[in-house]
């Protein structure tokens, strides 16, 4: 019997490591997989609607981190995934994306002689400001089995020397699961509950330091969705780290009233939201392939993007820090000029299963 921990933290893991559990239980009588979740996020609208949503189990073990510095973070959950390795001895781990959680558990595994396969290996922002881009380097230098989304990957893994041997190029994961909730999201009610029209309002999303964490950036923030407010009904569920800092700086009461603010949004009633928008704002990375896919028009409030493909083919368009120009691109998406996209090689909703199958002929 072979024995799999999946280890899963912030709410990007989650629609990632989903299909390859489902994938996963189709050989339970030859691999027994465990989920480890470190609690980097921890929230019941960041963590616990996404097992609902996603119908993941109540995960083996919950290590309970929480939030702190980086390294606070990464060293809590070293500490104790250790303690899980120790007990479980598993064959091999399997670790998503680029969150603290993933480094911590590579880390852990690779000193312990144990494989890691990595999920969407080889992005890179070439932005080392990023804590995502250290994440991934690193995470991608000792991992074995290096899954791969887009071209951009593989270029990037060829161009840093990886053996290619450890490369597969299998697609994305959080587009299988857009593929299989996609009867779910179409039933989702979300629109009648926030009075929305389909295509008649603008989603936000904001959470990355480089918008969000100085007074001066949400300053300017606000005052760029005010503009976008006198156009369109505007929606912005918003993440944690973004209400603190609104907070914080006092900034919530300068946000016109008719934006809409929410919680965060579970993944169903989230995706809904996302498919039957006129254009997406956000800073996110997984929102990019996800729109990418929809057809869905996004403008990325970022200077660089580890997700190329979803510029080169997609209908994403990376606008940088400036929200003039941004506010100039939204309006004109907004009237019409919308970016025609294609949607990228292998993102079929088959990716977990081309996965397993890797993993099973590898693992002795
Ligand atoms: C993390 C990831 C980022 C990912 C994002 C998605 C890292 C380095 N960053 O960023 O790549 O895009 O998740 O959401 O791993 N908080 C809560 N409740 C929660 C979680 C967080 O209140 O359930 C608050 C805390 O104040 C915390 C802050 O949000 O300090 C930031 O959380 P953290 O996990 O450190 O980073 P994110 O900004 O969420």
């Amino acid at each position: 019997m072979i024995k799999i921990i999946s280890v899963v933290g912030a709410r990007p893991n989650f629609m990632k490591i989903a299909p390859i559990h489902r994938e996963l239980q189709k050989f339970k009588s030859e691999i027994n997989h465990l989920i480890c979740h470190t609690g980097q996020h921890y929230d019941e609208n960041m963590s616990k609607v996404f097992f609902n949503d996603l119908e993941l189990p109540k995960p083996d073990y919950y290590l309970g981190i929480g939030s702190g510095t980086h390294a606070e973070q990464t060293a809590k959950i070293m500490i104790k995934f250790e303690k899980v390795l120790i007990k479980e001895n598993p064959d091999l781990i399997i670790v998503v994306g680029d969150v603290n959680s993933t480094i911590a558990c590579t880390l852990v595994a690779k000193k312990m002689g144990i494989k890691i396969a990595h999920v969407e290996a080889g992005l890179r922002s070439f932005d080392m400001e990023m804590p995502e881009e250290i994440n991934r380097i690193l995470t991608d230098r000792i991992s074995d089995y290096l899954f791969v989304t887009e071209q951009s990957g593989l270029d990037n893994l060829k161009n840093e020397g990886v053996d290619d041997k450890k490369v597969y190029f299998v697609g994305n994961t959080m587009i299988d699961s857009l593929v299989y909730y996609k009867e779910k999201i179409s039933q989702s009610n979300i629109l009648n509950e926030l009075k929305l029209k389909k295509q008649k309002y603008v989603l936000v999303t904001l959470h990355r330091p480089s918008n969000v964490d100085t007074g001066s950036s949400l300053e300017k923030l606000i005052k760029f969705l005010n503009r976008l407010a006198e156009e369109s009904k505007v929606v912005f569920p918003i993440h944690p780290r973004t209400k603190l800092n609104l907070e914080k700086y006092e900034l919530i009461k300068s946000l016109n009233p008719t934006v809409i603010l929410t919680d965060p949004i579970g993944y169903i009633n989230f995706q809904a939201l996302v498919k039957n928008t006129a254009l997406v704002i956000t800073d996110s990375g997984g929102i990019q392939e996800e729109t990418t896919y929809l057809g869905v028009q996004c403008i990325t409030l970022r200077t660089t993007t580890e997700r190329p493909i979803t510029v080169e083919i997609g209908t994403n368009q990376l606008i940088g820090l400036e929200l003039e120009k941004a506010e100039k691109t939204c309006l004109y998406v907004l009237s019409g000029n919308k970016k025609e996209g294609k949607i990228p090689k292998k993102w079929d909703g088959k990716t977990a299963e081309r996965i397993v199958k890797v993993l099973l002929n590898g693992i002795p």
